[in-house]
């Protein structure tokens, strides 16, 4: 009486194991930031296009990063209002994430933004997100690649990934700890390796294809391995060489 009952739900567990991964709604990414997050063209190159190539099962996104941009004119500047445009409009069927990253703008003294003020936009930007309908996630910066004579990454956005850190927990925000395991990577490959990243010669704040591939990667990696594992699971085509590579510090140039 009851091995009919049995037989199919087993055959059903053995019939959609991909619907059992995505059991959640599929992931939609919107990226806020600044030159490091953006598409690569003469003024930038960041992270975010490698980041959303890895996206599989129907998952998808859009770059929103913007050279130049700071936590106050990319706000002041319509930006982000186009970021939540795009959440509002994408929830009920996708689930809505958007990723938040700034810094090497804010720390230029010119644009006179201090670290309270920093963290006070940062927390509007994550109260903003989860009124939209979506779920925001902190992304701290990724490291320049710039050298001391001891071979070793000047860390020289400290303060401002400091702040992003501190926002997140304040906030019970996901933390993707980029700053942290960029430069983990760059002090291990060395810095005749790592301006093989630049995106021209003398470049060393933006990436070119293969860097943009392999910090995209490492965001995904980063993210797979946050509180949102579950959330994510599935929706990351990761390209397990590259993420290798990164976990043992070995050069690569995909
Ligand atoms: C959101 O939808 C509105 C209304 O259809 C449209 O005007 C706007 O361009 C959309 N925004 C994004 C980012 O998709
Ligand atoms: C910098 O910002 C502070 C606080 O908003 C303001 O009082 C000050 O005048 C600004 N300095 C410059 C040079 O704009
Ligand atoms: C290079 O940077 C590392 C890490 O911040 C630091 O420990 C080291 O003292 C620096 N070396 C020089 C020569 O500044
Ligand atoms: C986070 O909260 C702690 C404790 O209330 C406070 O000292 C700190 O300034 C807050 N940090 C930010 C970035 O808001
Ligand atoms: C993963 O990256 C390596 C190194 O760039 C490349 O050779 C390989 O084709 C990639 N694999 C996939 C499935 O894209």
């Amino acid at each position: 009486m009851y091995a009919p009952i049995a037989t199919f739900l087993f055959g059903l567990a053995l019939a959609s194991p991909l619907n059992a991964k995505r059991a959640g709604k599929t992931p939609v990414f919107f990226l806020a930031g600044d030159s490091t997050t953006a598409t690569i063209t003469s003024g930038g190159g960041g992270w975010g296009d490698g980041f959303l190539s890895t996206l599989i099962n129907g998952a998808t996104g859009i770059n929103f990063g913007h050279n130049g941009r700071t936590t106050v004119s990319f706000v002041q500047g319509g930006d982000w209002a186009n970021v939540l445009s795009a959440v509002k409009n994408h929830t009920g069927v996708y689930d809505p994430y958007v990723t938040i990253q700034f810094g090497h703008n804010d720390q230029k003294a010119a644009a006179n933004i201090s670290i309270a003020q920093f963290s006070t936009n940062l927390a509007n930007m994550v109260s903003d997100v989860h009124t939209a309908g979506g779920t925001p996630i902190l992304i701290t910066s990724l490291s320049r690649r710039n050298y001391n004579s001891s071979g070793l990454i000047i860390e020289n956005l400290a303060p401002q990934v400091a702040a992003t850190v501190s926002v997140g927990s304040n906030t019970s925000t996901t933390v993707l700890h980029l700053n942290e395991e960029s430069t983990k990577y760059l002090n291990a490959i060395g810095e005749e390796d790592a301006y093989e990243y630049n995106r021209v010669e003398g470049d060393y704040t933006h990436l070119n294809v293969a860097g943009q591939t392999v910090f995209g990667n490492m965001v995904g990696w980063l993210l797979e391995k946050s509180d949102l594992r579950a959330k994510v699971e599935g929706f990351l085509g990761l390209n397990g060489t590259i993420v290798k590579d990164i976990e043992g510090g070995v050069f690569i140039l995909p």
